[in-house]
């Protein structure tokens, strides 16, 4: 019998990644504990927090200029900034921000495009770019149409040409498997994303519920990120322990963003990353790359 109630439908993915998340508990640890840092290293940069903005897109009419704002935001706390789907305009606005971006282009139908926008990204000074690969089909199982733009499929082969393509790291968005994690170090990928895009199929499997088997797969060759549903300093928290590297917060920074613009998000990810200090302190964690995943313990029931 499960002991816990489902918050929502039982297909519904974003309330099985909740429950999923609310079903880990942790066990405390005092003695020799420090004051944690929870300093991110990646791709040669420094940033005060592991808590990053989600690839979002089309913001505005959550606040005005909406992906420049969440920039600005990112940038007062220090933290990643991502960027999903948007035109040239808008990723050189968001860069001009100064805000240390990853760039996420869609898995467009037209490869010429893609790798159009991956030097236009290069040429904007992002420090990544990457692709979300599970955009490419509607759930009728044709290829997805995105806005008007038509999507496809990327094989591994294409993949590569991508990541050739490039001097910078290439990031796939959207692995949810051992097989993905495989082929994502086989293209030469520098960092994947393990995620189900928010919901984007029913009855996935929550990134955290797969990111042990995905962890060890990758090996600590690459950077892993995982996003979908994180909400608080404990999710963090939790996510680290499981084998991540850093997250992402998407929904969780849009109503911040909605009331108060970039200092809506900036506060946002102080008082999540203030929250992730504090379980590190009680977890006797020292740092990020001191996190011992055998503080997790699983409620009954997964
Ligand atoms: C408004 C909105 C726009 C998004 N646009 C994109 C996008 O363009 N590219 C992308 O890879 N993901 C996009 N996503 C998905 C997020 O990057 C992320 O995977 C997802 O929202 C899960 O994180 P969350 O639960 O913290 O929101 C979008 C999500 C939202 C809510």
């Amino acid at each position: 019998m499960r002991e816990m109630e489902m918050k929502g439908n039982p297909w519904d993915s974003n309330a099985i990644t909740r429950e999923y998340f609310d079903s880990l508990l942790l066990e405390m640890r005092h003695i020799d504990a420090v004051i944690p840092s929870t300093k991110l290293e990646l791709y040669g940069e420094t940033f005060d927090t592991p808590i990053m903005m989600a690839a979002l897109s089309h913001l505005n009419n959550v606040y005005e200029n909406g992906m420049v704002e969440m920039a600005k935001g990112a940038l007062a706390a220090n933290a990643v900034n991502w960027a999903g789907m948007g035109d040239e305009a808008e990723i050189a606005a968001i860069t001009a921000t100064g805000a240390r971006t990853i760039n996420i282009i869609k898995p467009y139908a037209d490869n010429d495009y893609i790798f159009k926008r991956i030097e236009y990204a290069e040429r904007c000074g992002v420090i990544a770019v990457g692709m979300d690969v599970d955009h490419s089909f509607g759930g009728n199982g044709l290829y997805d149409v995105v806005l008007g733009d038509k999507m496809k499929p990327k094989t591994l082969m294409e993949l590569k040409e991508f990541i050739k393509s490039t001097k910078l790291p290439f990031i796939i968005k959207g692995v949810l498997s051992e097989q993905d994690a495989y082929k994502a170090l086989e293209a030469g990928a520098k960092g994947i994303v393990v995620s189900h895009h928010h919901g984007i199929m029913n009855y996935a499997v929550p990134p955290l519920y797969t990111l042990p088997k995905i962890a060890k797969v990758i090996n600590r060759q690459i950077p892993i990120f995982v996003d979908c549903g994180v909400m608080s300093g404990m999710d963090v928290f939790k996510a680290l322990a499981l084998g991540a590297d850093a997250v992402s917060a998407g929904r969780v920074i849009m109503e911040p963003l909605k009331k108060n613009g970039a200092m809506g998000v900036r506060d946002q990810i102080i008082k999540m990353t203030e929250e992730l200090a504090g379980v590190m302190a009680r977890t006797c964690s020292q740092d990020l790359n001191h996190i011992d995943s055998a503080v997790i313990y699983q409620r009954n029931g997964w």
